[in-house]
């Protein structure tokens, strides 16, 4: 049983996960202080700072589920993943630096990665529609949601504002980063660079996203990056890369339905990605999104008293289209004199009611959810 006190902590919105001030003067602002230039009072305009290009569809290639080996029947798009495409210009990636770096964004919103590993990994999330007012259109602006969805090859909604642009942040001291280049360079001269299924070392571990899809976009450059890819696994064991982004780029995902793991890029100083999640627009298409990764008692960025609202906010949202179809279908039957089909009223009704029921099951948080929330307490106090 979870103690009164943790309780407590993860409904104060995990303050304590957050990211000490001296880490912060110490790592991010040296960042922030490159970017005092920038203006961050400029509109969004998707003329100048979207850089899609609809001829991305037939030249940037987008590898299918079958393809994957892993069609699945609640798939929303025949699209698995995508090779990174060009999605936002220069001048916006470094007007979205310039307001996700602020002292008074990192501070608020800033919390520790749950699956942290080295150096300061952090998320922010939830920020951006109150703090990062250019973050926000970019993202969720017709143009840009219709791009995403063209490369995704379904009609996208952004599941909630708290998923716009979650940011994910790695640092690493430049000792450390030359380090890791030498010793990767050693290891391929010796041919030792073969990686089997069980030792990919992972920022991630193998497992499913929470939503149907991801777009994940680079924030950082990454020309002395080495690897740091997306591995997804096929239906037959296989694993295939799909390449991490360069600076200003994106790619898609269907990671609800692909398993797939984060490996662990080396050789940066700071990896900056910006990931927003998505739904099917149509909402009577497949809709199976989870808690799992994303609630406020495993990922310590979602903060209590604003993500849940939103997830029942988004949730109402598909049961009253749903419901609003469903009334549709019966109604013009009825209109159109055909006989009322029983069976279908029951399939129609029972998936409402699963949708209901899973809305507030997500929400549970299982005694080994807790468990591990204090493991790492544990282990991070010693
Ligand atoms: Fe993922």
């Amino acid at each position: 049983m979870a103690s009164a006190e943790l309780l407590q902590q993860i409904e104060d919105g995990n303050l304590h996960k957050r990211i000490p001030i001296s880490s912060y003067q110490e790592q991010i602002k040296p960042i922030f202080e490159t970017l005092s230039k920038i203006d961050i009072s400029i509109k969004f305009d998707p003329k100048k700072h979207l850089a899609f290009k609809s001829s991305y569809l037939q030249t940037i290639k987008r590898t299918t589920m079958e393809e994957f080996g892993t069609f699945a029947k609640d798939q929303i798009s025949n699209i698995g993943a995508s090779e990174p495409f060009p999605l936002f210009t220069e001048e916006a990636v470094e007007i979205m630096r310039a307001e996700i770096l602020r002292e008074e964004v990192f501070t608020k919103w800033s919390r520790v990665s749950y699956n942290s590993t080295t150096g300061l990994d952090c998320v922010i999330r939830g920020y951006a529609k109150y703090t990062s007012p250019f973050t926000y259109a970019a993202w969720t602006h017709p143009d840009t949601v219709a791009a995403i969805s063209s490369m995704a090859g379904v009609e996208l909604e952004v599941i909630m504002d708290y998923e716009v642009a979650h940011i994910n942040i790695a640092m690493k001291s430049q000792d450390l980063a030359k380090n890791e280049k030498i010793n990767e360079k050693r290891k391929l001269s010796i041919g030792g660079s073969k990686i089997t299924n069980d030792d990919i070392p992972a920022v991630v571990g193998w497992h499913n996203d929470s939503y149907p899809f991801v777009c994940v976009l680079m924030l950082s450059d990454t020309s002395s990056m080495i690897g740091g890819e997306t591995l997804v696994k096929t239906g037959n064991g296989e694993i295939i890369p799909v390449s991490g982004p360069a600076k200003g780029k994106a790619t898609v995902l269907q990671g609800r339905k692909l398993l797939h793991l984060a490996s662990i890029p080396l050789g940066y100083t700071e990896r900056i990605t910006s990931v927003t999640s998505y739904r099917a627009k149509n909402s009577m298409l497949p809709e199976t999104s989870v808690l799992k990764t994303v609630k406020p008692e495993c990922n310590w960025g979602s903060l209590y008293d604003e993500f849940y609202p939103e997830w029942i906010n988004y949730r109402m949202n598909v049961i009253s289209d749903r419901s609003l179809e469903i009334k549709k279908i019966f109604n013009n039957a009825l209109e159109n004199g055909e006989k009322f089909d029983k069976l279908k009223a029951f399939e129609l009704l029972q998936d409402l009611e699963n949708y209901t029921a899973n809305t507030w099951k997500e929400m549970q948080v299982s005694e080994a959810e807790y468990a591990t929330h204090s493991k790492f307490d544990k282990e991070n106090e010693n």
